[in-house]
Parts: C-alpha cells; structure tokens; sequence
C-alpha cells in the first residue's frame, strides 16, 4: 500500500488533536479528506507526512515505517496555505523547480531532465508562459497552481494537498482537476483535503471525514447540497 496510518495519536500540549486515526490508502485511489475547520484534517496529513508527532501509533509510506524511509522524491506535498502573497521574490519557475530537490541532491546542478520536469509540470498547471515572472504577482490561483507544479515536477507517485483549492478561482479549479485526473491516469494515488469538492468530485474514488481528531466516515463521498460538503450528514 501506498500510505498506512495506524491509531495515530497527536497532542499538543497534552490535548490529544488526532485520536487514534487509521487510514490505508492503495495506489490508484483518490481520498478526499473532509470535515469542518480545526477537525485535525491538516494534523492528519502532516501526521502521515512526518511533520505532525506521533504520540501513539504508526505511519508507514511505501510499506516502510516513516522514520526509515527515504523515498521522498516518491511524494510530492503541497501544504495548506497560511494567507496569500508572502512576498517571496521567487520567479514561477524557480519555485517550482525547488520539486526537483528531492531527485538532484542539493550541491548538482539541474540537469536537462530537471529543466524539462519543471516545463511538463508548469505546462500541465497551464502556467507555461508564466515561468519568468515573480510569483507575488499571480493571483492566489495561480500561486497554488505554482505550488501543484512544484509537487509534480519531481515525478511523484502520491500527491498529498492540503486544501489546494480553497480561495481559487474556477478556472484554477478546473485546471487543477484535469491535471490530477491526468496524474491519476497515469497510475498516481491522491489524498486531499477539501472543504468544497467542486470539479474535483468526479475525481474521487474514495471520501474519509474527520471530526474532532477521529475519522467518522470512510467510503462514499458525502451527501451533497449546492455542492457544499456537509461533513456532519455523513456521520450516520
Ligand atoms: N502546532 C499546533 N499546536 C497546537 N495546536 C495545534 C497545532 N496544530 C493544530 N492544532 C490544533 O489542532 C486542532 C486541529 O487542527 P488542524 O489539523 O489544523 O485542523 P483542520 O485542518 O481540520 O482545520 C485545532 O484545534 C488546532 O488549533
Ligand atoms: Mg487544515
């Protein structure tokens, strides 16, 4: 399997904010991970990124327990984003290239293959022409396309997203689900959080919701209103 998450415990200061969470994901699925806000969706997945700690409980990525694993260039994790436009003077195409770093060792040079890594993934975000100028001056959909391209560049095989389309315009949204429904096509597994699924639904194979630090839901996408995820309809 591609992802294992085995009665994770995380606290901060003693209060437990993931209680005991299990979750398999297999290569090929797509998991959309729901749920109101302060649910422990973002703890959840940084937990299974080895950036939450682990109180209790295991992850393992590839089948490899996650403090022996080095594989990270098999996983390509774009964060939740923390308000836009922190004014870093990067250009698009630099910050995407930083999704080669996993593949190149930080003292190489990029290679010919990086260099065309970081053209296929912008070309796939639709950000192709974008490539030179500064990535303060995008929109906030945009910025998160740069960031989807910078976890594609390095050729993963699991993308992890932390809301990648909250705050983005339709046309970003749209852009990102044919990109995922391409990377899924060619045999990559998803796991997302989401609060709207919009045109990421036909997408998912698989939806798991999490209310106050456990998993409620684990299957079928959740009834749907104006397609607005109600997280709590799916608790029965
Ligand atoms: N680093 C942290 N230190 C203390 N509390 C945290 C930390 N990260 C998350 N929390 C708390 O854990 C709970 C779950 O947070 P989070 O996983 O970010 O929820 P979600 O992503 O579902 O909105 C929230 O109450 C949040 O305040
Ligand atoms: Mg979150």
């Amino acid at each position: 399997m591609v992802l294992q998450v085995e009665r994770a415990v995380v606290a901060y200061d003693g209060r437990p904010v993931l209680d005991g969470v299990s979750l398999t994901v297999h290569a090929g699925e797509v998991v959309a991970v729901l749920g109101a806000n302060g649910s422990g969706k973002s703890t959840l997945v940084k937990a299974a990124m080895g950036l939450a700690p682990l109180t209790a409980g295991e992850v393992r990525l590839f089948g490899t327990p996650l403090r022996r694993f080095r594989g990270w260039h098999r996983i390509g994790y774009v964060p939740q984003r923390v308000g836009a436009g922190s004014g870093v003077p990067a250009t698009v195409a630099e910050v995407v290239a930083e999704g080669r770093l996993a593949r190149r060792g930080f003292l190489r040079p990029a290679s010919t293959a990086d260099r065309r890594a970081v053209a296929e993934a912008l070309d796939a975000v639709g950000l192709a022409e974008r490539a030179r100028e500064p990535v303060s001056v995008l929109s906030g959909g945009q910025q998160q396309r740069v960031l989807i391209a910078r976890a594609l560049a390095g050729g993963p095989e699991l993308l992890v997203l932390d809301e990648p389309t909250a705050g983005v315009d339709a046309v970003s949204q749209e852009l990102f689900a044919g990109c995922l429904q391409r990377f899924v096509t060619y045999g990559g597994t998803v796991v997302f959080v989401a609060h709207e699924l919009g045109p990421l639904r036909p997408l998912i194979t698989r939806a798991v919701v999490v209310s106050r630090g456990e998993i409620v839901h684990d299957g079928a996408p959740p009834a749907i209103d104006n397609d607005h995820v109600h997280p709590h309809a799916a608790t029965a």
